[in-house]
């Protein structure tokens, strides 16, 4: 992978590549350094399988400007962050060329449900191997952990850890595997409150919360301990040990999160019923737990013999407009050029 570039016959470089979004069980919120993308905290995560972003680089010899399509539309601010991507990568490479982006996401984006994860995953994964820079799986994490945290995460399948690191320059501070998607197959069922964009984005989020927040050191502190017991149970395929610090994760971030100034709200009454709903249903004995990043959707993970009962509870809540269903899924890989529409 990633060795040659792909030279067409006008001397464009050109690849396409699918990434998928990643939830984390233990959460990453907060920045140590803002420039280099660090986290204050490690995480944890599981990458999906049936949401993707597909994304199709093309760097045009001559172009000055990047042209970038989001969704089949321009976005200045989109177009901002991913030129901001793609620079990295020219600056590896030594080119200087503009990009044709197109990409693509099967599901709501800015909604909480980690595009920005997928969609950097992808980018770097496809811009790499456009410019023939033989980039490893880690490299292409740090990268696209500069351009989204989350990112890093995406780059792996299965269960993943990303590293809060050590070194000033931030080249330890990456994702790797922990254990693959088919060695304990959870499956994860998404319900959908509202597809609408937040309005406060993760970046923003992180850095009010950092700033306004009692409870930053506390997140801090705690933090390694909850890594440890994820990193065990997930070892070790122990569904309740995985259950409760999960949830004892999320709910932390968003305690935090709340407490900023003024306070960060991704919640809307759907979720917290849904939440109840989850809870109910482990109480009543079925394997299955919850999660809910910077947006309204709530992620109900399980054991693959509790799905259909899953997402028929969570169907039931008022104010759920649809429940996806996904099983685990693999890291960044390349798919024919051309396929994303612009
Ligand atoms: P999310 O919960 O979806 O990750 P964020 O606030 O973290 O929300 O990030 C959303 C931002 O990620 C978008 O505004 C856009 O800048 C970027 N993004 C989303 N999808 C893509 C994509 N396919 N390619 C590149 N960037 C993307
Ligand atoms: C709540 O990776 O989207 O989903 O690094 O600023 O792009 P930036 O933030 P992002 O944050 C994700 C936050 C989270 C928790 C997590 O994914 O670990
Ligand atoms: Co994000």
């Amino acid at each position: 992978m990633n060795r040659e570039p792909r030279a067409g016959a006008s001397g464009e470089l050109h690849a396409a590549s699918q990434a998928q979004p990643n939830i984390a069980l233990i959460k990453y919120w907060g920045k140590r350094d803002a420039a280099l993308n660090l986290p204050v905290v490690g995480s944890i995560s599981i990458t999906l399988e049936s949401l993707w972003t597909r994304t199709d680089v093309r760097f045009v010899p001559g172009q000055k400007q990047d042209r970038i399509t989001l969704n089949g539309r321009g976005e200045e601010a989109e177009s901002r962050r991913i030129t901001a991507c793609l620079d990295l990568l020219r600056q590896r490479a030594g080119v200087d060329y503009g990009a044709r982006v197109a990409s693509r996401n099967n599901f709501p984006t800015a909604a909480g449900l980690a595009s920005s994860a997928s969609g950097f995953a992808a980018l770097v994964h496809a811009g790499a191997q456009a410019l023939g820079l033989a980039l490893s799986l880690a490299e292409q994490s740090v990268l696209a952990r500069r351009c989204s945290g989350s990112a890093a995460r995406s780059i792996f399948g299965g269960y993943v850890e990303w590293a809060h690191g050590q070194l000033a320059d931030g080249t330890d501070s990456v994702a790797r595997p922990l254990l693959g998607a088919d060695a304990w197959p959870l499956r994860v069922a998404v319900a959908i409150t509202s597809t609408a964009a937040k309005q406060v984005g993760s970046t923003e989020g992180m850095r009010r919360t950092a700033q306004t927040s009692p409870y930053q050191s506390a997140w801090i502190d705690t933090q390694e301990a909850d890594l440890s017991r994820a990193r065990e149970a997930i070892l070790a395929r122990d569904f309740e040990a995985l259950a409760q610090v999960s949830e004892y994760s999320c709910l932390k971030m968003h305690a935090l999160a709340l407490a900023a100034q003024p306070g960060l709200l991704y919640w809307n009454g759907a979720t917290v019923e849904c939440m109840h709903r989850v809870r109910a249903l482990r109480q009543q004995g079925v394997p299955v737990f919850f999660t809910v990043d910077a947006g309204p959707q709530l992620k109900a993970v399980c054991l693959p013999s509790a799905i259909e009962q899953v997402k028929a509870a969570l169907r039931d809540v008022p104010g759920v407009l649809d429940v996806l269903d996904s099983g685990l899924g693999e890291g960044a890989r390349n798919i024919a050029a051309g396929v994303v529409e612009a």
